[in-house]
Order: structure tokens, then C-alpha cells, then sequence
């Protein structure tokens, strides 16, 4: 299957996504504290399973990627697809648009 090519995304259109669909569950600060999902600072570029204090399943810590625009992009089409094993519930974001922009948003965020 030929790699598929991302959108460049809006962050500022990511953001309100993020508030919408992923604030339930996750912060981006420096606050070091978690809500049910890890507090996704600093998770751009880094490896799965990293944020300091959150129990992650061993599904997600032992995935071993880094999270970078193209794994972002099929994790957060189907998460457990990608990790199968995975306890965030999320049924996904299949809009190609949605995505890009979202990851462009976290792309800035969880590195400022
Ligand atoms: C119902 C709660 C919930 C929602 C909604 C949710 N998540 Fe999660 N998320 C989690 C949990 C819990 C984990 C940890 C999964 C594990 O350990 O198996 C997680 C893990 C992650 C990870 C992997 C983090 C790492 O350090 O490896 C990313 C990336 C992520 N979520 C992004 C998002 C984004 C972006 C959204 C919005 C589209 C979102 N999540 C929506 C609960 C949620």
C-alpha cells in the first residue's frame, strides 16, 4: 500500500477538536498531573508510555513507536487498531481533515 500523504493541519482548528474530543480525558501542561488518560506533555517525538506517574497498560507502553505526524495519524484514525490492548476509549477520528488538524495542534502544544 502506497503511504498515504497528510494534510497540512490548522492548529487553531486542532484546538477546538482537542477541547472537544480529547480534554475529557487528557491535559497538555506542565502541571505533571494526569486525568484518566496521561497528560500528553512533551509527546510529540517521543516514545509511547512516557509521561512520568500515569499507568499506562503494557499494550501502550510496550508499543515502542514514537509519536511523530505519521503514527499519530493511523493511531488516532482507530487507537485500538493500533494498540490493540489499549484502555483509551476513543472510537476514533476518521475525517482526514479532523486529523491533520488535531496533529497539527498537538504537534505545537505538547512541545511549547
Ligand atoms: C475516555 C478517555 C479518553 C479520551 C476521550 C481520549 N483519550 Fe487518549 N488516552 C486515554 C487513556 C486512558 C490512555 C492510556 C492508554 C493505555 O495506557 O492503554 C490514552 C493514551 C493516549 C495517547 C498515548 C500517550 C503515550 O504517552 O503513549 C495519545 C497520543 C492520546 N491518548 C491522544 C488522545 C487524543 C488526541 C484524544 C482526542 C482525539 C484522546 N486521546 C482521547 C484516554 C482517553
Amino acid at each position: 500500500m502506497p503511504e498515504e500523504k497528510i494534510p497540512v493541519g490548522d492548529p487553531v482548528k486542532g484546538a477546538a477538536i482537542f477541547k472537544q474530543k480529547c480534554t475529557q480525558c487528557h491535559v497538555i501542561d506542565n502541571s505533571g498531573k494526569h486525568k484518566q488518560g496521561p497528560n500528553l506533555k512533551g509527546l510529540y517525538g517521543r516514545k509511547t508510555g512516557q509521561a512520568e506517574g500515569f499507568s499506562y497498560t503494557d499494550a501502550n507502553k510496550n508499543k515502542g513507536i514514537v509519536w511523530t505526524e505519521e503514527t499519530l495519524w493511523v493511531y488516532l484514525l482507530n487507537p485500538k487498531k493500533y494498540i490493540p490492548g489499549t484502555k483509551m476509549v476513543f472510537a476514533g477520528l476518521k475525517k482526514k481533515g479532523e486529523r491533520a488538524d488535531l496533529i497539527a495542534y498537538l504537534k505545537e502544544e505538547t512541545l511549547k
